[in-house]
C-alpha cells in the first residue's frame, strides 16, 4: 500500500503517515501518534487539534466546530483525512 501523507506533530519526535483512505486519527493509531479519541464520528470533539501546515477534506458534512475554530485551524482528526502532508499541534499544546 502507497505510505501516503507524512503527519508530523510539532514539538515532538512523533511522525507518522496517512495512508489513502485513512483518517488522521486513525493514521495515528496505526502509526504511533497517538492522538486521543472517543466517539470517532465527529460530535465528541476529544481528538481535537489544531492543523499548523497542510490540508484536510471532512469524510462527513457536518463535523462538530464552529466557522471560527475552522479559520483558526482547529479540525477533528476521526473524520478527517490529509490533502497533503501535515503538521499539527495536540490540544495541550495549541
Ligand atoms: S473522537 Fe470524537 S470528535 Fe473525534
Amino acid at each position: 500500500m502507497a505510505k501516503g501523507f507524512k503527519i508530523t506533530l510539532a514539538g515532538e519526535s512523533s511522525v507518522f503517515w496517512a495512508e489513502p483512505g485513512l483518517t488522521v486519527l486513525r493514521a495515528s493509531l496505526r502509526g504511533g501518534g497517538g492522538l486521543l479519541s472517543s466517539c470517532r464520528n465527529g460530535t465528541c470533539r476529544a481528538c481535537q487539534c489544531r492543523l499548523l501546515e497542510g490540508e484536510i477534506a471532512y469524510v462527513i458534512d457536518w463535523p462538530g466546530l464552529s466557522a471560527e475554530e475552522k479559520a483558526e485551524g482547529w479540525f477533528l482528526p476521526c473524520v478527517a483525512q490529509a490533502r497533503s502532508d501535515l503538521v499539527l499541534l495536540r490540544p495541550t499544546e495549541a
